[in-house]
């Protein structure tokens, strides 16, 4: 089997007779410096991306299985997100698990009931998509070995997550991995594919393997644009083009920086990508505007004590109002003081999450 084509008509159970089980994986989620913006076909994105895995966000998930009872032909699925029956987030997974049947087809013939929940607070205005599908992801392959022993070789096994979690949602794909990931083909790296991410946690200075992001909570308000309706605002787009031809220059910039350590130079391109971003959103048709005020203040005020301190601090934006700051360790205690008296009355409700790029998902 090619490793661009999982579809396999062979993972069917040929007996009923089996243990019911449980499978847990808990799963971050991951922060882009250059961002994917803009997708093709089947979760295909139009240019590469590289993100750095968090820690402390992650999502938990637990799926239980057991041989199916009623000989219905769909998906039997139960969930439970913090313990409460969640029926929006059911068809959504219901919809994926469906869309997932050619690649696990023995998924029909189980019952399953899958219980998840964040570490970070729903209302915090974090996306968890990366997160939860990532966990999703991890628990399905952990599924398939479990029935069928197929995927024993640690490498096949997270290229696999990658390529499930990559089309429950594109940035959930980079989560597998330890450190930092690459998404999207690029001549940079070799291996690298649309298909699913690669690892590069092993590619880059040690200066990223506990590099800090402190996320600037500026609003929890449900952001006004999906990232499905984000991806699709860059169809017709006027810098469509020039866009994604800058990502694929700063995504090289950006490897040549994180192996070498320029944080100056990683700085840059984070912001740029971070503002880049969300020019795209403000001049598309509709157009969105999702920073804040106090999003902006953030922005000025580390500008000034970057100026003033000389010290490697810089931010990334996701598609909301929320300030990733990102440095490294050894400037922690002057960076989180400054966060503490200055940025944080700043946030809403005084919230900010400590998290730093970390060892990617594990099992329970
Ligand atoms: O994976 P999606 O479809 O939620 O898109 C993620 C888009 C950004 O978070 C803005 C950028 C990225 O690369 O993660």
């Amino acid at each position: 089997m090619s490793a661009t084509d999982y579809k396999n008509p062979h993972l069917l159970l040929e007996t009923a007779d089996l243990e019911p089980g449980e499978i847990t994986w808990h799963s971050p989620s991951n922060l882009a410096i250059v961002k994917y913006w803009g997708k093709h076909g089947i979760q295909m994105p139009k240019n590469p991306s590289l993100s750095l895995t968090l820690s402390s966000s992650f999502t938990e998930t637990l799926l239980e299985y057991r041989p199916r009872e009623t000989s219905e032909t769909g998906i039997s699925l139960e969930f439970f997100f913090h313990e409460e029956p969640n029926e929006p987030f059911r068809a959504k997974l219901l919809k994926y698990l469906e869309s997932v049947t050619d690649i696990f087809p023995f998924l029909r013939q189980l019952d399953l009931t899958i219980y998840s929940g964040n570490s970070f607070p729903h209302s915090a205005g974090i996306a968890s998509s990366a997160s939860a599908m990532s966990a999703l992801g991890l628990c399905l392959c952990s599924l398939e070995h479990e029935l069928f022993g197929t995927l024993d070789d640690d490498a096949t096994f997270d290229r696999k997550a990658s390529y499930v979690s990559r089309l429950g949602s594109g940035s959930a794909c980079r989560s597998i991995f330890p450190t930092a990931a690459l998404w999207g083909e690029t001549g940079e790296v070799k291996g690298s594919s649309d298909l699913y991410a690669v690892p590069m946690g092993e590619e880059v200075h040690t200066v990223f393997k506990h590099f800090h992001d402190d996320i600037l909570i500026a609003s929890t308000a449900a952001k006004s644009v999906s990232s499905r309706a984000g991806h699709g605002l860059m169809e017709g787009h006027p810098f469509a083009e020039p866009r994604y031809a800058d990502a694929k220059r700063n995504l090289n910039r950006l490897i040549l920086a994180m192996r070498s350590g320029d944080l100056e130079e990683f700085g840059r391109i984070a912001e740029n990508e971070a503002l880049t971003l969300h020019g795209l959103m403000m001049s598309s048709n509709p157009s969105f505007m999702l920073l804040k005020p106090n999003t902006l203040e953030m922005i000025e005020r580390l500008r000034q004590y970057r100026e003033e301190t000389k010290h490697p601090v810089y931010f990334s934006l996701d598609a909301g109002p929320n300030l990733h700051v990102l440095y490294p360790e050894d400037i922690i205690s002057d960076v989180r003081g400054f966060i503490e008296e200055e940025l944080k009355p700043l946030c809403e409700d005084e919230t900010y999450l400590q998290d730093w790029a970390g060892d990617g998902p594990v099992q329970d």
